[in-house]
């Protein structure tokens, strides 16, 4: 982290904790961004919201320009959010739930409340790099558990824990991203979700599922959630808007028992989130024209992921490997055996194509980081997709020449 010079007698005052953490992925000039995660901007529910803005303003303005702290979140999205998963889960109420400024603001609730200094949350690796940002902040130690292609490890989740308790490290949760993971896309079949939740609730730690892709299902539905499946013990859920609405609107929401639930509100030190966000989500995630959006941005992406999976068979079919996501908005790409993830990264940029390497998404020095890209399907148009594609192409046959 850099301050200007003008500002150098304010750096020693800095928190030390800065230069513990690495820099947050930004969105990039290039011509071409396939490194930002971001939702298609063009899809984006602009008529909706702007009508259910201007109904909470002229129906209910005093509740919705007014702070939230006794209930840290507007009561009619709270019983919104439960009723998607109420069959399958008949004992939750709005006791369970919290609202919060997007799932990034959940996660450091969570850490927040649960985290002190030292104790142990395990990773996948690869992870999302604002976990680790995030965990990492509030003073935990990450060791990282391998993902496959089933996603978090159960095996390593085991022997993680086993050698944890032997060296008396304090582990407090496992972090994962079971449906299309951030970065691999991984979706986790039923089987290891089922066993992870066993591993965890023996030896009596916290699973934080972390369901920021949940709804971008590309290829049918998927499991039940971690949370769904244990029914809330030993698991929270942290979900959000940002994906299926609008990233702007930062919302999201935390899915825990309610003494938990209570905890958290205890470590909110932001007054609550935006009630006037909340009153107008609610109005469009209730109405008709929310599962006609879902439909609509599910097709965009769909499209988005075909045409990606069929120009990387076109254009670099001989220096890449991947499974095809069944959702979210990645591909996770294994590099041909010599290439480098960081080479690629230069060579991609000199053609104007942004793409991250693998090495952000692991703790320290990983066997993958270098041989692993992450490119995003999201956020271009198709035909500029095709033409970044073929461009990432180019610049493979240039390095491997
Ligand atoms: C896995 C994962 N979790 C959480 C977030 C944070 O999203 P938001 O704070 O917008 O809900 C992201 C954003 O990219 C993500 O990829």
């Amino acid at each position: 982290m850099s301050v200007s010079d003008d500002d150098n007698w304010l750096r020693v005052l800095l928190s030390t904790r800065l230069d513990k953490l690495s820099s947050p992925t930004s969105i990039s000039n290039l011509k071409y961004d396939l490194n930002a995660g971001v939702p298609d901007s063009g899809s984006l529910p602009l008529e909706p919201l702007r009508r259910a803005f201007d109904e909470v303003l002229s129906l209910n303005p005093k509740q919705a320009l007014t702070y939230d702290t006794p209930n840290f979140g507007f009561e009619p999205l709270k019983e919104a959010v439960i009723e998607k998963i109420a069959e399958t889960f008949r004992d939750i109420d709005s006791s369970w739930v919290s609202l919060v400024s997007g799932s990034a603001h959940g996660l450091d609730n969570i850490a927040a409340t649960f985290v002190d200094e030292g104790d142990v949350i395990l990773v996948g690796a690869p992870t999302y790099p604002g976990a680790i940002r995030t965990f990492t902040s509030r003073g935990a130690k990450l060791i990282s558990v391998e993902q496959d292609e089933y996603g978090f490890s159960a095996a390593g989740l085991e022997a993680s824990l086993t050698t944890g308790a032997a060296s008396k490290l304090r582990i407090k949760a496992a972090y994962l991203i079971p449906n299309y993971d951030n970065p691999s896309s991984t979706l986790m079949p039923l089987e290891r979700r089922k066993t992870l939740i066993e591993i965890a609730r023996r030896h009596e730690i916290l699973l934080i599922e972390d369901g920021a892709y949940a709804g971008i299902d590309l290829s049918g539905a998927p499991p039940l959630s971690l949370f769904q499946l244990a029914q809330g013990r030993g698991v929270i859920y942290c979900g959000t808007f940002s994906k299926t609405i609008a990233t702007g609107l930062r919302s999201g929401y935390i899915l825990a028992p309610p003494a938990v639930t209570k905890a958290l509100k205890f470590m909110r030190f932001d007054n609550a989130s935006s009630s006037l966000v909340q009153q107008a989500i609610h109005k469009f995630y209730t109405s008709d024209e929310y599962p006609e959006h879902l439909e609509k941005i599910q097709k965009v992406y769909r499209g988005r992921r075909d045409v990606v999976t069929h120009a990387l068979d076109k254009y670099c079919k001989s220096f890449v490997n991947f499974s095809d996501p069944e959702g979210g908005f990645f591909h996770w790409l294994t590099l041909r055996e010599g290439l480098s993830a960081n080479e690629i990264r230069e060579a991609a940029a000199l053609q104007g194509v942004a793409i991250s390497p693998g090495q952000g998404y692991y703790l320290t020095d990983h066997g993958e980081q270098d041989s692993r890209v992450r490119i995003v399907f999201s956020a271009l148009d198709e035909e500029s997709l095709v033409d970044a594609i073929r461009l990432l192409g180019k610049s493979f046959e240039i390095i491997s020449k």
